[in-house]
């Protein structure tokens, strides 16, 4: 078993520092293309089988140091009783959106067993294969409000923001129903067998400081409050979060994630007794092969004085991305890194 990835997160010492890339399973991969080519994206989803076979895709291709279940935030939001659809090209959509008290209403706490037991069977079959650790993740109320209200991704995001200013009682009891489903999931994903988990802010950065403290941050420490009964390390990763880091180190979580937009050893001075996970650009992987690992040399050198580090991309990798490149960095990582 190979714990490297564990170790870090705990800020424990390590024979070197263990690479996961978020969205590692995906449509960059040959592999992935090909059982994708057989079903829908929410059909992949929904069969334990194939999601487990998309998630050791990279572990076996690229030889990662942590495997992160297959599936989608959105999932829960469907189990919640939100029609979701995926468009090709286009991704996620909700034609019925989430604007009004009558709109909430429709929407149910869901038992995580009951309606997305698939995730928890995944996670079961997993563990059984795995020589890593294996992820669970959530997407983090904020960012999933944001695809409920929007119905599906968003530029401005006008309607988020037009509910948080002109509506908040109803954008809070919306924040507390998304609340309180995650935390049961995600209880019942480390009960199932995940070994870390981690929430997705990947809208995080669109708001202002303080309105993150007040509209977005509370919900998140609370989930992270209700999973320490779990002791799995708890990873929280707000996208575009650089101006929004003092804030989230306060949220509770073990490791930080950090997007490419910082500089990991000023990040690494503020956060302090925590470790943190990043944050190499993903389109760094375009790079010769020379400057890429010029620049995953120059990355493991900032973060020396790191409590702990995972190395990760600053955010999910592109899907025109040549795995080919992907599993150099992996390979510099590991070699550039050795104790
Ligand atoms: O990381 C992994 O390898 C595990 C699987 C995973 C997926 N989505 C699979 C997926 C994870 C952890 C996610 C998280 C996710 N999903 C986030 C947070 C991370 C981020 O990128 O900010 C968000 C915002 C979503 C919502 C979502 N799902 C969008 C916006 C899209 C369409 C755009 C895109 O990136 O493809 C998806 C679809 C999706 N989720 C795909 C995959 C492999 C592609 C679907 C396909 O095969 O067509």
């Amino acid at each position: 078993m190979n714990d490297t990835f564990l170790r870090a997160c705990r800020g424990e010492e390590t024979d070197y520092t263990p690479i996961w890339m978020m969205r590692q399973a995906g449509r960059y991969l040959p592999d992935y293309q090909k059982v994708r080519g057989k079903v829908t994206f929410l059909e992949l989803c929904k069969n334990p089988e194939l999601c487990v076979e998309v998630t050791l895709q990279p572990i076996d291709i690229l030889n990662m140091d942590a495997a992160i279940l297959f599936s989608d935030i959105l999932i829960p939001m469907e189990a919640m009783g939100a029609l979701l659809e995926f468009h090709e090209g286009k991704g996620p959509v909700f034609p019925q959106t989430v604007r009004s008290a009558a709109d909430l209403d429709q929407l149910i706490i869901p038992d995580p067993l009951e309606k997305t037991g698939f995730v928890m069977e995944t996670i079961k079959l997993l563990r059984k294969e795995l020589k890593v650790p294996l992820i669970g993740f959530a997407g983090a109320p904020f960012t999933c409000a944001t695809y409920l209200i929007e119905g599906g991704s968003s530029k401005v995001f006008w309607e988020t923001k037009k509910m948080m200013f002109t509506n908040p009682s109803l954008f809070h009891q919306l924040m507390e129903k998304i609340t309180e489903t995650t935390s049961k999931y995600l209880l019942a994903q480390a009960e199932a067998g995940a070994q870390a988990l981690q929430l997705f802010d990947s809208w995080a950065g669109i708001l202002a400081p303080s309105d993150f403290t007040e509209y977005a941050l509370p919900y998140a420490k609370r989930i992270i409050e209700d999973c320490q009964k779990t002791n799995l390390p708890f990873i929280y990763f707000a996208n575009n979060g650089a101006t929004l880091l003092d804030h989230s180190i306060t949220s509770g979580a073990d490791v930080i994630g950090l997007d490419w937009r910082i500089n990991i050893g000023d990040a690494i001075k503020r956060v302090g007794q925590k470790a943190v996970q990043g944050n190499l650009d993903p389109f760094a992987l375009l790079l010769p092969k020379k400057e890429l690992k010029a620049r995953i040399q120059r990355l493991l050198n900032d973060a020396q004085g790191a409590f702990g580090h995972i190395f990760n991309l600053g955010h999910g990798i592109h899907q025109f991305t040549p795995p080919d490149q992907a599993k150099y960095a992996v390979e510099c990582v590991h070699e550039l890194s050795q104790k």
